[in-house]
């Protein structure tokens, strides 16, 4: 009589360790990536996924504190325990889910290279590159394309910050840049800076970079926060906010 009373307990302490896995948590982001995540001139944190996470956590119920966190050490930090999810316009692709546990994608954007109007070239290709210095930030997966296709050919200058490459763009030290291209459109495009145009084709493929849109990135044991980011996520996009957010950041 008495194991079996074990048992009962043993159970219901399972059952509610499994609830209290969804706690606050911290989210671990890099700035400045605008319009995705980036700060106000006041100091803010704002932009899509910003908004977008606080919503989440919002519907999930918990708490949610931004850790800024440079690109490189970002995955590296949440083994750490710095934060417990990162939300930073992560590309969901096999290298990574090696290493993290992705939520459903939410937001799937192409790839686009950015150069000033008047740099005259064909479709980007080993040939059109040769000579030419790409930029790129480091760590991306623009930079794993960009080094794999056009290591050899071209020079590819790599920058902590998507900041930093869009400087040297300006200053005319970067030919071409390789971006996801919201980014692209907000930081070059649509800057009062210089006069950019996108070359080529938007690029999605292949999967093997490109991968499948962004994810929340948590660690691979915290299911039950993944699962209810992704239940908050469903219900976002079926009423409204979603796309009322979407709306804010990329309004045409
Ligand atoms: N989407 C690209 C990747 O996953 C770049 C993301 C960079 N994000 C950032 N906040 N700096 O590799």
């Amino acid at each position: 009589r008495k194991l079996f009373t074990a048992g009962l307990i043993g159970t219901a302490v399972l059952a509610s360790t499994a609830q209290a896995e969804v706690r606050d948590i911290r989210i671990g982001v890099d700035v400045p990536y605008e319009p995705m995540e980036y700060r106000t001139p006041d100091g803010e944190l704002t932009g899509f996924d910003i908004d977008l996470g606080n919503a989440l956590c919002a519907e999930v119920g918990i708490q949610c504190e931004w850790v800024v966190q440079g690109w490189d050490g970002i995955i590296p930090g949440l083994m750490a325990r710095k934060y417990d999810a990162i939300m930073s316009s992560m590309t969901i692709n096999d290298e990574r889910r090696e290493q993290v546990l992705f939520s459903d994608p939410y937001f799937t954007p192409p790839s686009a290279w950015f150069a000033p109007t008047d740099l005259e070239m064909g479709n980007p290709d080993v040939e059109s590159l040769e000579g030419l210095t790409i930029g790129v930030q480091r760590g991306t997966l623009q930079d794993n394309y960009v080094t794999d296709l056009y290591g050899d050919v071209a020079d590819v200058s790599r920058y902590a910050t998507a900041d930093d490459l869009v400087l040297d763009m300006d200053s005319g030290r970067v030919d071409i840049g390789f971006l996801d291209y919201p980014v692209g459109k907000s930081t070059l495009l649509d800057s009062e800076a210089g006069d950019y145009k996108v070359v080529g084709e938007q690029i999605t493929e292949p999967k093997e970079y490109f991968g499948d849109g962004f994810g929340i990135a948590f660690r691979q044991r915290d299911e039950d926060l993944a699962k209810a980011f992704n239940e908050a996520l469903a219900t976002l996009k079926d009423n409204g906010t979603y796309e009322e957010i979407h709306a804010k950041y990329f309004a045409e």
